[in-house]
């Protein structure tokens, strides 16, 4: 995921003084690559969980001086001067609320500026899904946009050159321990959270059988757009 995180910042058109929100941050793996390409700017490193912020602000010591962190959600208006950049990867699937999310990441962009992004998108973690669903459990895959529904969202918050595109990205894991792992603290850790501790184990092997090959079928889906003349 770093590896796609990377390649989705070098979409970015940098200087390399820019003032750069990166929208959920995370761990900082991703926000690290972002420093190295703003030598004289400034990053915002900004998540919801402070756990996240804990780690990025570790792994981002050697960069101190030219990065804030700010613990705050996406689904609420920022609290953050403006920006000449909103860079985010791995995120936006997780924020229910697109028509906030995005007139909250518009209001602090300055005209012009650039959106680079990449979530989840249409078909995302589909066999995921269905092995779930033969094994009793319907996920919600409907946060999963696709690129026309997310073009119109962008462009209702005053986005403008917008261009939406998904890039499947299936991805093959070691079989047996490592892709259970997998699959408990990634793909189903939000469900599994959710159910009885005795339930959880039965559930995941069931999910594992109907999912045979270690395969996990992601879907990416890229976002690129500028923040129009405000209105
Ligand atoms: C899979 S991680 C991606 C981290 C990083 N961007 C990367 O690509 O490695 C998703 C991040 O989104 C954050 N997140 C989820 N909902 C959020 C929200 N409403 N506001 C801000 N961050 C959020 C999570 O805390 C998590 O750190």
């Amino acid at each position: 995921m770093t590896r796609w995180g990377v390649t989705v910042l070098d979409r970015l058109h940098l200087d390399g003084h820019e003032r750069v929100l990166d929208a959920g941050c995370g761990s900082g793996r991703v926000t690290e690559h972002l420093c190295q390409r703003l030598p004289r700017g400034r990053v915002i490193a900004l998540d919801l969980s402070s756990a996240m912020l804990v780690e990025a602000r570790r792994r981002l010591a050697s960069y101190a001086n030219r990065v804030s962190f700010v613990r705050t959600s996406l689904a609420h208006p920022l609290p953050l001067a403006p920006v000449d950049a909103v860079f985010s990867t791995a995120t936006f699937h997780w924020i229910r609320d697109h028509e906030a999310l995005f007139s909250n990441l518009a209001a602090v962009l300055h005209p012009g500026g650039q959106l680079v992004a990449q979530c989840g998108g249409a078909g995302n973690i589909a066999r995921v899904h269905a092995a779930a669903r033969a094994a009793g459990v319907d996920l919600d895959p409907t946060h999963f946009a696709t690129p026309a529904e997310m073009q119109q969202r962008l462009e209702a918050a005053g986005f403008i050159d917008v261009q939406c595109w998904l890039q499947p990205e299936p991805t093959t894991l070691a079989p047996g321990e490592p892709f259970e792992t997998y699959l408990r603290t990634v793909c189903l850790r939000p469900h599994l959270e959710q159910l009885p501790e005795q339930d959880r184990q039965p559930f995941l092997r069931e999910v594992m059988r109907q999912l045979g090959e270690p395969v996990i079928d992601y879907v990416r889906l890229n976002l690129h757009a500028r923040r129009g003349a405000v209105r």
